[in-house]
């Protein structure tokens, strides 16, 4: 039986494209109010439309994730339209460009780890004690279930960091109410995945929702939106 979502606020980071937008999109249809995440206000337009006829109340902020202070500045827009948010999707990420791992540099090390791992902390850190305060809340961090490519090792690096992330945390969160998941989406045709992914974006639905509209994935746990296609 799933859960309804009707008057639940989520956010969702790198909504305004892609595998974001899909969770936005599907969240939406289950009845939750939206919180439309992009780099910039106008990148988050084309999400903005698509849910405009849905009969759902749709927020926006913007801003990279490449600082610490524009990460909590998202956070902060976030709290200061939406007081009490029930579901993140910490979702945004970007892959490091594709070079030998002997001449990827510690900036760019640095650089990813700030975009695709520091900001969750930063998200988690801003969102989840309002949660535990409710009694109530579902967090789902994207993963990747990458193969071993070495020119993409910072990356690779920076998922593999949300899981145990993901899992440590399931633990403080225990008997609270909310619950913790890495989602690995498959590999899926969009900016990111490129033109060769497996499966269209629309196929990270329903999986990507599992965790929210039900409670049976035990929290901590890393799981792949592909193993519920069809549900
Ligand atoms: N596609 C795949 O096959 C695949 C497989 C495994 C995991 N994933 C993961 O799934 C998530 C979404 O990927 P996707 O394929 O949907 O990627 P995408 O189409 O490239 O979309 C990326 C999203 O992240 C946002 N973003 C990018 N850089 C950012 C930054 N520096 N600060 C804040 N936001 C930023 C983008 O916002 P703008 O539109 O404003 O640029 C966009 O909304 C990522 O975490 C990715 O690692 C994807």
């Amino acid at each position: 039986m799933s859960r309804i979502l009707k008057g639940r606020w989520a956010l969702v980071t790198g909504s305004s494209r892609g595998i974001g937008q899909q969770i936005a999109l599907g969240l939406a249809r289950h009845g939750a109010n939206v919180v439309v995440h992009g780099r910039t206000e106008k990148n988050t337009d084309s999400t903005r439309q698509l849910l405009a006829p849905m009969d759902v109340e749709v927020r926006t902020v913007y801003g990279t994730f490449d600082t610490e202070s524009g990460s909590q500045d998202v956070v902060h827009q976030t709290l200061s339209q939406i007081p009490r948010i029930d579901i993140l999707y910490g979702n945004h990420g970007v892959q490091n460009d594709w070079k030998d791992v002997f001449d990827i540099t510690h900036k760019e090390w640095a650089d990813i780890f700030q975009i695709n791992f520091f900001s969750m902390v930063t998200l988690c850190n801003g969102l989840l004690p309002q949660m535990i305060e409710n009694g109530f809340g579902r967090v789902v961090l994207t993963t990747s279930g990458i193969p071993d490519i070495p020119q993409l090792t910072p990356y690779g690096c920076t998922k593999k960091s949300i899981d145990k992330y993901v899992f440590d945390m399931s633990a403080q969160l225990r008997n609270t109410g909310v619950t913790i998941h890495s989602m690995d989406p498959g590999w899926l045709r969009t900016d990111l995945g490129g033109p060769n992914g497996m499966f269209p974006v629309e196929a990270v639905l329903p999986g990507a929702l599992v965790p929210v509209i039900t409670d049976v994935l035990e929290s901590g746990s890393v799981f792949c939106a592909q193993n519920y296609r069809g549900l």
